[in-house]
């Protein structure tokens, strides 16, 4: 749909790190529809200086919903990308100023469409951790399976975002099992955690190994989101253990989401 102006302004943001925030985004005027963990909505801001109302110039990108349903605000964990076409002009709003968000949130990177297993293993790069926090936050999500496996990677200790909350999630509940992992050159004494891509935990060995249970497709429906050459990777080696990708006709238990 075409794109006039600002409907929405930014109500809060957060820097996790130069380059990585969490913006929450307000509807001026309108009311934000529900959704569902997992799905995404889209962000606009002018191509040039200012919003072009006649010609309805704007750069359009999908975010994933960060935030829980049945608030005002929806909540965005975005990377700059230095050269990209919005996310600089994004990284230069603060609270209180104007943005497009569209009013249709679409996507089918929800738990609807996961079988009953007893590892729900969410495998996140980046901002691809995204979608999964409302995921593990969703009511009656731990009833659905028998773990909740988060595996989660960035390269330095202060890009992983929500980091202490879903390391509360896990102190108060003992289905969910939180894996952050550092693949940057961190010194020890900054990190005692995971080191390495997600890769290295998701053989059938290592998995076992982090886990105390085997990675197989009778027992597991796995997610994954962010960097599409980890997408494919993971994809690729999974398929090697019998897994196969999702469909609405044919449900399988491989589930993605690729950001580029
Ligand atoms: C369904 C969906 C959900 C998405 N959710 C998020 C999200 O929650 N947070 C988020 O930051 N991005 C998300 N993205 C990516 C987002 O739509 C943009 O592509 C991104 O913000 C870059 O936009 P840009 O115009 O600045 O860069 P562009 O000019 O579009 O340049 C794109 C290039 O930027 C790099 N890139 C894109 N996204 C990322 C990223 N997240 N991290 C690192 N490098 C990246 C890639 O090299 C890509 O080729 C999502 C994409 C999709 C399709
Ligand atoms: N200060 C800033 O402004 C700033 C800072 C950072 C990034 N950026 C921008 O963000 C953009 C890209 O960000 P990014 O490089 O951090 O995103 P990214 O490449 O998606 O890296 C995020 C995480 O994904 C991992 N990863 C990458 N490729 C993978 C693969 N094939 N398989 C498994 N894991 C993989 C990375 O591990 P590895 O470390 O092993 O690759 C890292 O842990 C850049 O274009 C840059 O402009 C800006």
């Amino acid at each position: 749909m075409k794109i006039t102006g600002p409907n929405a302004e930014v109500s809060a943001r957060h820097d996790w790190t130069d380059g990585l925030a969490t913006f929450s985004v307000k509807p001026i005027g309108w009311q934000l529809p529900d959704f569902i963990p997992g799905q995404f909505a889209n962000l606009a801001m002018p191509s040039g200086d200012d919003w072009d109302t006649e010609h309805g110039k704007a750069v359009r990108r999908a975010y994933s919903i960060a935030s829980s349903p049945g608030q005002d605000a929806l909540e965005f964990f975005i990377r700059r990308v230095d050269d990209g076409e919005l996310t600089p002009s994004l990284f230069n709003l603060q609270p209180g100023h104007a943005v497009h968000l569209d009013q249709r949130i679409a996507g089918h990177f929800t738990l609807e469409g996961a079988q009953p297993a007893e590892d729900l293993v969410l495998v996140g790069t980046g901002t691809g951790v995204a979608p999964y926090r409302p995921m593990v936050l969703q009511e009656g999500v731990f009833e659905r399976f028998g773990r909740v496996i988060l595996l989660y990677s960035d390269r330095y200790v202060h890009d992983l975002g929500y980091i202490e909350e879903f390391e509360a999630l896990a102190k108060k509940n003992d289905r969910f099992h939180f894996f952050p992992t550092i693949t940057g050159d961190v010194p020890e004494s900054d990190w005692a955690g995971l080191r390495g891509r997600v890769q290295t935990f998701l053989t059938q060995e290592a998995y076992e190994r982090l886990t105390g249970k085997p990675l197989t497709p009778d027992r597991a429906q796995v997610y994954l989101c962010g960097n599409p050459k980890m997408v494919i990777d993971v994809q690729a080696s999974l398929e090697g253990y019998g897994f196969v990708k999702h469909k609405k006709r044919e449900p399988g238990q491989i589930h993605m989401e690729k950001y580029w």
